[in-house]
């Protein structure tokens, strides 16, 4: 992707909801708050196409011409993801229906079915008026195709569509019932037309994961049909602006590695939890990195503000949008983007935080501090666009993995697999030690350490990949679940870690799950670690090894001695295997000895709660310091000297942020040719 000419900043704009004058008041407001972008018009179909096949733009054609006579550039959405009530009143199969079976009614979002013909049609059409109709916009940044995919359908359109698709994945109803080992409870099938589409799931009546997984598949390539389908009429309209779509920040529905391959680049909304820990959106953002093997890619929403749609929505504290901005920045993204530019007075989010709130004017403390971020982005420029991330560490991540650790029954109800990975991400994090995001067919060997949190399902040649770099001198940490089962969430016959035993060097007989409240012990071979014994929780593996060296035992249980942490050389590496979850404290020692081990450095050392990362492009590193406490804390420069691009200081050595500060520090010197 060509880099953006501006560091965008702006987002979600529904002209639709607002008269002409207070349109007219919106340009001034944008104006002077420097947002130089919106996203527009995401839900306007119903204006655009009042009857089917009759179309009105002039109040579009007319909102563009006075945005770009502001000089507001625009990201074109086709507004597809809320479909006029005659299209879903009109045709039987546009209405989605849900995993309870009940077909729903029209006045959600997203709320049809993506196999649905009609739909498609209907879609592709609006698409190609529009793409016909601005293809010559000056001010169009990029194609915003619909508004977060993720709705599941389970009607008899896409019961149909499955068993082709799976006829095509499988060929013969024989190897079908193989993979999805029908013998278990007598669920064979005789023919691909007796196939039904995986539903409700409860307690008793548990659906087989096998099937499960190949539908969460299906309704990915489906979903991927679905944004083609106005994805490739834009194209033909103009080839050289970039088509996505913006992935939900609840990114679990699709299998975004596979959707992203068909995008030009990669969009989400990121909208963290009040008490989410600071370093999940980090985690989040570092996932949006990986998509595109490292590319930068858009955030394309956040709040300025409380949002309506948590349990409890907490007002963002002073200066906290402006953090949470720059975090995305700091890890890849090359856009700035915010749902939402005027706040709806009716509706599902009428208590939604917008750049300009129902008092309407500038008098606001989110105005005048979104006005101040603009102010600071406009003396930024664009010279860190399209940086990457120069990491040495990388973690290990998959879609159909996560999907079939949760939709396995057992051996805990606590499985949440982002959580986990999380946990094994947040020790780097917090050392301000750069991580990777990276799929299981990407290439390893440039990385020192390689984390596997519960490789549960093999696949994709991965074993052999990890063997490789391990043998060539690099560091594996994988963990508990690791290597249980193949593609089809069948389990390995021969002991976990399946095809990873030799080079882990043991074996997994039992894996136990603890209750909550329960915790076993880490007993740690004497001097390891700082301290000789640390908790872990959650799944203990027994293990027996078969060439590697226990590092700790367990401290309890019938397992008490037993090895719950081992080592394997292998090459010139070596495998590492945590057979539970330890505690936070474990985990900060241990990286700290590997990282030692392997050369692994942080690029700065900070007090805790300050955040920094480093984007690197031909000409300059740029290095995002965050900090994310309301009180002052410390940074250490050490000796190389850097410009803070904020107030155009140069420092050095040891220096005080303020709470909430940020610094964006170029250091010339520190420019490698980025490692792509
Ligand atoms: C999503 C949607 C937006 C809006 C925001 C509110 O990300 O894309 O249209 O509903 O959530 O947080
Ligand atoms: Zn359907």
């Amino acid at each position: 992707m060509k880099k953006m000419p501006l560091l965008f900043y702006g987002g979600d704009y529904n002209p639709d909801q607002w008269d002409d004058s207070t349109i007219q008041e919106d340009m001034k407001l944008f104006k002077n708050a420097g947002i130089n972008l919106v996203t527009l018009p995401i839900f306007s179909w119903a204006k655009l196409e009042p009857t089917e096949g009759e179309y009105d733009f002039a109040w579009l054609d007319q909102l563009l011409a006075g945005l770009w006579e502001n000089r507001i550039y625009v990201c074109l959405a086709t507004p597809t993801s809320a479909q006029p009530a005659w299209l879903s009143a009109r045709y039987e199969d546009v209405l989605p229906v849900d995993i309870a079976g009940r077909k729903r009614t029209h006045g959600m979002r997203v709320f049809f079915c993506v196999n649905s013909g009609n739909y498609r049609k209907r879609a592709a059409a609006i698409a190609e008026q529009m793409a016909k109709r601005y293809a010559g916009y000056p001010g169009l940044v990029a194609w915003h195709v619909c508004n977060e995919y993720g709705t599941y359908c389970y009607c008899e359109t896409c019961q149909q569509k499955f068993r082709l698709w799976l006829k095509a994945r499988y060929g013969t109803i024989q190897e079908l019932n193989e993979r999805w080992n029908t013998a278990f409870w007598g669920r064979i099938v005789s023919d691909f037309d007796e196939i039904m589409l995986p539903t409700q799931r409860n307690d008793d009546d548990r659906f087989n994961p096998g099937i499960q997984l190949d539908y969460l598949r299906f309704m990915t390539d489906s979903t991927l049909e679905c944004y083609q389908n106005e994805a490739q009429i834009l194209k033909q309209y103009t080839p050289e602006i970039p088509v996505f779509t913006n992935i939900s920040g609840f990114i679990k529905k699709l299998n975004q590695f596979q959707m992203a391959e068909q995008m030009d680049l990669a969009g989400w909304d990121n909208y963290p939890g009040p008490r989410d820990e600071i370093s999940f959106p980090a985690l989040k953002h570092d996932i949006m990195r990986g998509l595109k093997n490292g590319a930068s890619y858009m955030v394309t929403e956040q709040s300025p503000n409380q949002q309506n749609w948590q349990p409890y929505n907490k007002l963002k504290r002073p200066g906290e949008v402006r953090t949470l901005a720059y975090q995305g920045l700091a890890h890849g993204a090359d856009t700035s983007l915010f749902f939402q530019m005027r706040q709806s007075i009716g509706g599902q989010e009428k208590f939604h935080g917008a750049l300009i709130s129902h008092e309407g004017t500038a008098n606001s403390r989110i105005y005048r501090e979104m006005s101040a971020l603009g102010a600071e982005f406009a003396k930024l420029g664009n010279c860190f666009l399209g940086g990457r991330t120069d990491a040495s560490v990388g973690i290990l991540f998959d879609w159909e993995n996560w999907w079939a650790l949760e939709l396995a029954s057992g051996p805990t109800k606590d499985m949440n697999y982002l959580t986990q990975v999380h946990h094994y991400y947040k020790p780097f994090y917090e050392k301000n030690i750069p991580v990777d995001i990276l799929r299981f067919t990407s290439e390893l060997c440039r990385y020192k350490i390689i984390v596997a949190p519960l490789l549960y399902m093999l696949k994709d040649e991965i074993a052999e990949k990890l063997e490789k770099f391990v043998r060539q001198g690099g560091t594996l940490l994988a963990t508990y679940l690791s290597g249980v089962v193949d593609s089809n969430d069948r389990c390995i016959f021969g002991a976990a870690p399946g095809t990873l035993k030799n080079l882990l060097g043991l074996w997994v007989e039992e894996t136990d799950a603890l209750y909550p409240d329960e915790k076993n012990e880490m007993r740690m071979r004497e001097g390891y670690l700082p301290k000789p014994s640390y908790f872990c929780s959650f799944l203990c593996d027994v293990i027996h090894l078969t060439g590697a060296s226990a590092r700790a035992v367990y401290g309890s249980d019938f397992y008490a001695g037993t090895p719950c942490l081992t080592e394997h050389v292998f090459g010139s590496g070596i495998a590492c295997y945590l057979g539970t979850q330890p505690e936070d404290d474990f985990l900060s020692d241990y990286i700290d000895l590997l990282c030692q081990k392997a050369g692994v450095k942080p690029l700065l050392l900070t007090d805790p709660g300050i955040e920094v990362t480093r984007r690197t492009t031909p000409e300059g590193s740029f290095t995002f310091v965050m900090n994310h406490r309301e009180t002052e804390g410390l940074v250490n420069l050490g000796a190389e000297t850097y410009d803070n691009l904020l107030t155009n200081e140069t420092l050095c050595g040891s220096c005080n942020l303020a709470g909430r500060g940020v610094m964006v520090l170029r250091n010339d010197f520190l420019a490698a040719p980025p490692k792509i």
